[in-house]
């Protein structure tokens, strides 16, 4: 259970939290995009002025919530290029799967067989088809690898801030228990 929380993000910023495993990191984000079993179960969460609490996730991942997680379950049957396809942005993937180092898995199944670091990557990389506004990094570099840590930084790197596309700004809220 979190208490207490009380955090202003303003658009186009990235923010970090920094903390020992357990302390509820994932928790907090889950919460902010609408994951059940959270529940808010006092105050607000404010997406552009709007409290958003009562949301589903669905209608927030609309809303340009977008999430990276940890441990993600695979999705047997369904291919990262149909995947692409369906939240409209096959046109982006051969390039953005690129500059990832994410190359040759459009026919394999989202996630299935996934090495730790891949999904790592992966995550990231859907986070950046979806074209999310509000990013939700949950550790993307825990189990991944010196050579490939240079990749997700810079992946990460261009949703940032000063870098971001203009039409699209984005926000960033990322946690790692690794300093
Ligand atoms: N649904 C739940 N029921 C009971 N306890 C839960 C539930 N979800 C999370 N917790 C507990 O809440 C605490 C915070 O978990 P959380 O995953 O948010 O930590 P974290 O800071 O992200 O840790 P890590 O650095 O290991 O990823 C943990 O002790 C976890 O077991
Ligand atoms: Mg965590």
């Amino acid at each position: 259970m979190l208490h207490g929380v009380n955090l202003v993000i303003p658009a186009g910023e990235t923010h970090i939290l920094f903390g020992p495993n357990g302390s509820g990191k994932s928790s907090l984000l889950a919460t902010i995009m609408g994951l059940p079993p959270y529940r808010v179960t006092s105050g607000h969460i404010l997406f552009k002025g709007r409290p958003v609490e009562a949301v589903p996730v669905d209608e927030r991942a609309r809303l340009g919530f977008g999430m990276t997680f940890q441990r993600p379950p695979g999705l047997d049957g369904v291919t990262v290029e149909a995947f692409t396809a369906a939240i409209g942005s096959a046109d982006m993937l051969k390039e953005e799967a690129a500059a990832l180092d994410f190359r040759g898995f459009e026919e394999r199944d989202v996630i299935v067989g996934f090495s730790g670091g891949e999904i790592k990557r992966w995550e990231i990389l859907k986070l950046f088809l979806k074209r999310s506004a509000l990013c939700l990094f949950d550790e993307p570099e825990s189990g991944v690898d010196l050579e490939h840590i240079a990749a997700v930084g810079g992946a990460i790197d261009p949703l940032l801030g000063a870098n971001a596309p203009k039409s699209l700004p984005r926000t960033l809220l990322g946690n790692t228990s690794t300093l």
